[in-house]
């Protein structure tokens, strides 16, 4: 099938579907038993990434389980500081660990010089997906936005508050902007990789957009993030990219008009009344419901569905979570959730 003829593809480039299309972020990962099984035998997480037989493996099998409209690239947004030359792993049950980068020195110990050598295999797993999707279905390869990145580049783990990262960006902006800038080179050439494997959409996942002040966002997360997709886009002017600002409610219609972004992933704490409004006039709307609610079920579930698919029904909508599914969700009302916007 072609890309345009797909449901997720029609959706981002402006078409209303109904039903929307549906798929969930992180819909590969722990609270599938089959993703558990083979993670035991792939031996550390950034392993299985860098594993394209087991990745792709791993990228369908919600497909098979679930019919979901897309699939996701499974890897991490933590490969690129991998690539750039940073120590990364992943502690069973602690989440990503780095070597913290947090002045000039720390920068220079960074680089391109590997860069698609180390991402190679990845390339690689989005060639292997591609060639196996189920008809209809389309591939979303993602990266992280710079400033995400940053924050577990500089933290060197995940953190609450952020505060070396923020007291780098806020207090030192224009030394901020050299590591910044680093990255939007970086996951500008990663994406476009990813465009030539074989991905018909990109997402780019800025979860930590939220905890920066009004000026600050513009220029560390805004703006990066536009410069990443009119790169990608003077490539490849077709492929439909998505921008994830997380927390950033408010500044969202302005991300939603530039014309490099296709669609916007909004949070679960957005109104999606208040985002067919403001937002679907200039772009696709992803999202959004509640992942705890997923988790606690019940005719709720069904109810606040159907609510979401509602309120974006007027517009283009590509029906998704408002942040990643979590580990102890039951399948039983993953298959629920996709029968109640599907009707
Ligand atoms: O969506 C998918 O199914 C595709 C795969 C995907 C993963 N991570 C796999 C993963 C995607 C798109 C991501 C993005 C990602 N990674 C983000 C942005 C989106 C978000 O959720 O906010 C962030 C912040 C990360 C960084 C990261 N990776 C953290 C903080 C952790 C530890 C927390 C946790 O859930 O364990 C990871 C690990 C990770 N990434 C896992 C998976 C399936 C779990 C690792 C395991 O199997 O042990």
């Amino acid at each position: 099938m072609k890309s345009s003829d797909k449901p997720l593809i029609a959706a981002l480039n402006g078409e209303r579907i109904g039903p929307p299309p549906i798929w969930l972020m992180r819909q590969a990962g722990r609270y599938l038993p089959e993703y558990r099984a083979l993670r035991e035998v792939a031996g550390g997480f950034l392993n299985l990434c860098y594993d394209p037989e087991k990745a792709a493996e791993v990228t369908l099998q919600p497909l098979r389980r679930f019919g979901f409209d897309a699939a996701i690239l499974f890897s991490d947004i933590l490969v690129i500081p991998h690539a750039l030359g940073q120590e990364v792993t992943f502690e069973a049950g602690e989440g990503p660990r780095l070597d913290p980068v947090r002045d000039a020195d720390g920068l220079g110990r960074l680089g391109m010089d590997n860069l698609h050598e180390s991402l190679a295999p990845i390339y690689e797993t989005v060639k292997r997906v591609a060639a196996d999707l189920p008809d209809g279905a389309a591939l979303i390869g993602f990266a992280g936005a710079p400033w995400t990145v940053a924050t577990y580049m500089v933290e060197g783990s995940g953190s609450r508050d952020y505060p070396n990262a923020k007291a780098w960006a806020l207090g030192n902006p224009d030394g901020f902007q050299v590591l910044v800038d680093l990255l939007v080179d970086a996951t500008t050439e990663y994406l476009i990789r990813q465009v030539e494997a074989g991905a018909e959409a990109l997402q780019i996942f800025d979860t930590w957009a939220g905890v920066l002040p009004k000026y600050a966002f513009d220029r560390f997360c805004a703006a990066p993030v536009l410069e990443i997709a009119r790169r990608v886009k003077a490539v490849h002017p077709h492929i439909p990219i998505i921008a994830f600002p997380r927390g950033a409610s408010l500044y969202l219609p302005k991300m939603a008009a530039a014309p490099e972004i296709d669609a916007i992933g909004i949070d679960y704490a957005v109104d999606p009344v208040w985002a067919a409004r403001e937002i679907q006039p200039h772009a696709a709307v992803q999202g959004n419901f509640d992942p705890i609610l997923l988790l606690a079920g019940g005719d709720e579930l069904e109810r606040r569905a159907k609510e979401i698919v509602e309120a974006l029904s007027n517009g283009p909508h590509i029906f998704n979570l408002g942040h990643g599914i979590l580990q102890q969700t039951p399948l039983e009302h993953v298959e629920r959730l996709v029968r109640a916007v599907r009707g």
